[in-house]
């Protein structure tokens, strides 16, 4: 899909880090952006930072797990800036803590934003896209998608649900005009560990911070890039580090292997 300025973008968690990245990316193509976050401020200060005018650019807070806060962000945002044309569920938490030890109220709550957040997020944009036979949605997932996770239970179960959910859309969306784009990025450097302790000190005991993993990642400024171009070209799947193509491929194979077949 071309973007350009009749385009309209929300995009979740866009108060930082791959969300605000992302955001750039799709004024740069021309596009008006809904800036969304459970922070308003910092969604607000982001937007502020990159200097558009509230004619092409606004922020709104949403709680991706709210239902009804998600019919009224979809409300706001079309009578501000028109009709939504790509939604980009992007916002996501994830925490490390061994499975046998986990609080169940964190892992239920991780879950809830990774997963039960898209599917809210596509159920209230797709009736108006698929009306108006327009429009993209991108879905980020993560290699935790596919593959698990040391003490990350959590967050593969959530990632692995949206990998799920975004291959059944697939198949519903084809012939309908809309398209649609699975992200799987690997390490990007972003305080998303940092952030979804911080949410995460709200609801259980925090779980103990090691070094941060994903200091060495890629910028997320790459990453909004690569999206935008997935979007414009309707790629099925991004994966933006190279290497875990082979690498899944030989751990799917793998997994296929060595599986005994049979009743
Ligand atoms: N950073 C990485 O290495 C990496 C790798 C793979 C996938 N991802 C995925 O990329 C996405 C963005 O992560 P990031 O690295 O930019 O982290 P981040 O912490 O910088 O950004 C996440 C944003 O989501 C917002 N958020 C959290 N809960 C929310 C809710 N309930 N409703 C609305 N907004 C909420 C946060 O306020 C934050 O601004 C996430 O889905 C993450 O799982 C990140």
């Amino acid at each position: 899909m071309k973007i350009g300025s009749a385009d309209v973008a929300l995009v979740t968690g866009a108060g930082g880090g791959i969300g605000s990245a992302i955001c750039k990316a799709l004024l740069d193509r021309g596009a008006k952006v809904v800036f969304a976050d459970i922070g308003l401020a910092r969604a607000e200060s982001v937007r502020q930072q990159l200097g558009v005018g509230d004619d092409r650019a606004v922020a709104i807070a949403l709680d991706v797990t709210d239902g009804e806060a998600w019919g009224r962000a979809v409300e706001t945002a079309e009578a501000a800036l028109g009709p939504m044309s790509i939604l980009v569920n992007n916002a996501g938490v994830g925490h490390r803590c061994p499975l046998a030890e986990d609080d169940p109220q964190r892992w239920r709550w991780v879950l809830e934003v990774d997963a039960f957040g898209p599917f809210l997020g596509c159920r209230s944009v797709l009736p108006g896209m698929l009306a108006r036979r327009r429009g993209h949605i991108v879905n980020i997932a993560s290699i935790a998608g596919f593959s698990g996770v040391l003490g990350m239970s959590a967050y593969c179960a959530g990632k692995h649900a949206v990998v799920g959910m975004t291959e059944s859309m697939r198949i519903e969306l084809a012939e309908t005009g809309i398209g649609l784009t699975l992200v799987a990025p690997g390490s990007v450097a972003t305080h998303f560990f940092a952030n979804s302790a911080s949410a995460i000190s709200a609801r259980a005991r925090e779980p103990e911070l090691g070094p941060d993993p994903l200091a060495d990642g890629i910028t997320p400024d790459r990453v909004g890039r690569r999206i935008a171009e997935a979007i414009i070209g309707n790629e099925p799947l991004v994966l933006t580090h190279p290497e875990w193509k082979t690498a899944l491929a030989t751990a799917y194979a793998d997994r296929f292997a060595s599986v005994g077949v049979g009743a």
